[in-house]
């Protein structure tokens, strides 16, 4: 470790102890949520399954709630549900990285844990240089930087990041977020014998390619995967146009499904589907575990979305990551399900059978609290039916448009509404929702869509309303859920 190292990694520590307890005292921070200790933390990055101990890594500015020089943070696990902070992974301390150990992956090979990131430099002039770069570690948690495997090839700008790297057969494969010289966003797909050796395959995906037309100014964060023989190229586009209910947020997180040819290359694909219909969610990365699921983490934020409206910020820190999920192909699309494991958080039960409401608006019983899973099952919605939460959030389904609409108050303008909304083609029959004082995760349909966002409400306020305009009969479960340890 470098002098330079060292001294970052002290500042980060006191930054931590500093502050600890100004952000523990915060009302708005959540109980199972992956959250910084202080500071920004943004993408989740190297999530991976390593005899048996998951290892999730974040991006992390320490010394401000805005971007930088990122670090990479560290949480294991081995059930999902208690998590260990880790020392620091990766300080942006050598010449190649020195502005930000930026977002990556993590691969095991030869009882060795192998992460890609990218090195972001800003040079003399002013410019910035990406550099990708490798640090292995054989006990999971010290990591020694072997530096750059993997330089700018022509034809691309320096917004060339977040190298996503897997097997296939007996190669391994990269795919890198880019933008091409002509300023389009991009797949490009990297082939290697031994991880340290890359050579450029070419693009794989990108606008105006394999019938894409216009498609943004850059890619970020790609993942590659096949779901039941399903070829998923997940990418978090930067630069669409909001259309009807698509592409609300300031940036988007989607899929592309089809058939990648490694030689060409080229990944024929269909359209592009959006992950999740919430106010907060990107740069989602996924991993295989030891049982064979395809796991996804996302974070429970979006770059350059009124980052600094976040109240928590005048507690020093903001954003966090989402509940895992599993990734299941059900025929036709993904559906997302609430990782199996975090059942073990449920403590106290609570349920209600056959409750009809009809043209009114109700509390039930018990429902209500700030760190909650709820499951709703529908019998029957005649016309429209809404759950309220806290005063501050509602959503709506409406029967006969399909139309579900997630509102909030405006983060930065509290005298306007802001909305969510999509429409679905089968009629709502079920929601699950996860809520943690300032998370709200919405799973409708056993996730066929979902509405990821956070919240703000007053402290104070627990209440569940539901309304039904016409006739709803539905059942629900309530479970207080007692978090991370
Ligand atoms: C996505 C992203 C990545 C980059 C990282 C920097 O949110 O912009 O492209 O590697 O964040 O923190």
């Amino acid at each position: 470790m470098s002098n330079r190292d060292i001294e970052l990694r002290n500042k980060a520590e006191t930054a931590v102890e500093e502050n600890r307890e100004l952000v523990h005292s915060d009302q708005y921070r959540p109980n199972f949520h992956h959250m910084p200790p202080v500071g920004l933390l943004n993408d989740p990055n190297g999530l991976v399954q390593w005899n048996g101990v998951f290892h999730l890594f974040y991006q992390w500015m320490p010394f401000k709630t805005d971007h930088g020089d990122k670090f990479w943070g560290h949480y294991t696990s081995t059930d999902f549900v208690n998590w260990e902070q880790q020392p620091i992974a990766l300080a942006p301390s050598s010449w190649f990285d020195k502005n930000g150990c930026y977002s990556g992956s993590a691969v095991v090979h030869d009882h060795t844990l192998y992460l890609f990131y990218t090195g972001n430099v800003m040079n003399e002039k002013g410019e910035r240089e990406a550099h990708q770069c490798l640090a292995v570690s054989t006990d999971g948690i010290h990591f020694e930087k072997k530096g750059p495997v993997v330089h700018l090839p022509d034809g691309y700008t320096a917004n060339f990041r977040d190298p996503k790297v897997w097997r296939k057969g007996h190669s391994w494969y990269m795919v890198i977020g880019a933008q091409s010289k002509d300023l389009l966003g991009k797949a490009v797909l990297f082939q290697s014998d031994n991880l340290t050796e890359w050579e450029l395959v070419g693009n794989m995906a990108g606008a105006y390619e394999n019938g894409l037309g216009e498609f943004g100014y850059m890619w970020e964060c790609p993942d590659f995967f096949e779901l039941n023989e399903q070829g998923i190229l997940m990418v978090s586009p930067q630069g669409l146009e909001e259309k009807g209910m698509n592409y609300a947020n300031t940036y988007q997180s989607g899929y592309f499904t089809g058939r990648l040819d490694y030689q060409q290359p080229d990944f024929n694909h269909g359209v592009f589907k959006e992950l999740d219909r919430g106010f907060e969610f990107y740069a989602p990365q996924t991993t295989l575990d030891e049982k064979g699921r395809r796991i996804l983490i996302g974070w429970l934020g979006v770059s350059d979305q009124y980052e600094q409206a976040h109240p928590t910020i005048r507690n020093k820190w903001v954003h966090c990551l989402t509940i895992p999920r599993e990734l299941i192909w059900n025929g036709s699309q993904i559906v997302q399900k609430p990782l199996e494991e975090l059942k073990e958080m449920r403590d106290s039960i609570l349920l209600h059978s056959d409750i009809t409401i009809e043209n009114d608006q109700k509390g039930i019983r018990g429902i209500g609290g700030k760190s909650i899973e709820v499951n709703i099952e529908f019998e029957n919605i005649e016309e429209q039916f809404a759950v309220e939460l806290f005063h501050y959030a509602a959503f709506n389904y409406q029967k006969k448009n399909g139309v579900l609409t997630l509102s909030r108050p405006h983060l930065e303008n509290k005298d306007k509404t802001e909305f969510r909304r999509v429409k679905i083609s089968n009629e709502l029959k079920q929601l699950r929702l996860f809520i943690d004082h300032s998370t709200l995760e919405i799973f409708v349909n056993e996730g066929e869509e979902v509405f990821t966002s956070r919240i703000f409400p007053q402290i104070e306020d627990e209440s569940v309303l539901f309304t039904s305009l016409g006739s709803s009969t539905f059942s629900i479960e309530q479970w207080k859920l007692n978090g991370y340890t």
